[in-house]
């Protein structure tokens, strides 16, 4: 098994290793790269939903997903669908998966079925690199404050809403009104490194501020989290997995590939509450 860094802050794509048959061995070392690199890619794989969910139960417990279509015949694998003339697309934002949820699910699995000619490409931001980037009195700051999450306004009005059931999401309005108040700086559950835990698509607002008040500094972390330096970008075909830790990375998938169709299946693996990061 071979490692090639993505990006300098962040990303790892694993060669000569079959993730329907790896060792003990190499799944300590490609444990060790995914605590160290927040996201591997491995490229021409052939898993059937068995190998996948197979792959995923070696690093916990799959959470079996309230809001989005499961495949037909495996209900731990949540289909990301976007049919050719489906205006938005899962993902579109800058976002943590299952950041509402009270213990957010450690990490997501994503492996593709089917992919555009070209486009499709999932963004992804280390949230370790833009915490350690900032100024001392920017982090102090960050570090007093806790931030409210959910998925009601994403989620909540799926039952009327048409373009919602195209893209997979479910009606599941009671599940949708899961909240959650976490640390706007986190310590990784695993590594303790301080990372943000912000994100545009979940996060509501400050605790004690207004959702007025909340809406700059939200949207001030998410331009400083993104800037180039601190992200790398995953292309994919059919067989290509990519895992990525979303107690240290946010990721967006980019919607450039209107009329054509991009099939994408998901396993999430439970979590663990998120501590803050004290100094
Ligand atoms: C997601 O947000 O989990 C989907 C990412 C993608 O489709 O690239």
């Amino acid at each position: 098994m071979q490692t090639h860094p993505l990006s300098g802050a962040l990303g790892a794509e694993i060669t000569d290793i079959d993730l329907s048959s790896i060792s003990d061995q190499e799944f300590a070392d490609l444990r060790d790269t995914f605590l160290d690199r927040s996201v591997i890619v491995v490229r021409n794989q052939n898993l059937n939903p068995d190998d996948h969910i197979a792959f995923a139960k070696r690093w916990g417990e799959i959470n079996i997903n309230r809001l989005f279509k499961p495949t037909d015949t495996h209900p731990e694998i949540a289909t990301v669908l976007k049919e050719p003339d489906q205006k938005l697309n899962i993902g579109g934002q800058w976002h943590t998966d299952h950041s509402y949820d009270l213990a957010p699910a450690m990490g997501s699995i994503l492996y593709a079925v089917e992919t555009p000619p070209a486009g499709g490409d999932t963004l992804f931001c280390s949230m370790g690199a833009a915490y350690d980037a900032l100024s001392d009195g920017m982090k102090a700051m960050l570090r007093g404050l806790k931030a409210h999450h959910s998925s009601r306004h994403a989620f909540g009005a799926s039952q009327t809403d048409s373009e919602a059931n195209k893209e997979g999401r479910l009606g599941n309005e009671a599940a949708a009104k899961q909240d959650a108040l976490h640390p706007v700086v986190i310590a990784h559950p695993i590594t303790g490194r301080a990372a943000l835990y912000a994100n545009s698509d979940f996060t509501t607002h400050f605790e004690g501020w207004s959702v007025e008040e909340s809406r700059p500094l939200l949207d001030q972390i998410e331009a400083h989290a993104t800037t180039p330096e601190f992200t790398c970008r995953v292309t994919w075909a059919p067989g290509t997995l990519t895992m990525w830790d979303n107690r240290a990375v946010m990721h967006k998938a980019i919607k450039d590939y209107h009329g054509h169709r991009r099939l994408m299946h998901r396993i999430t693996i439970e979590g663990d509450p998120l501590p803050a990061f004290a100094d």
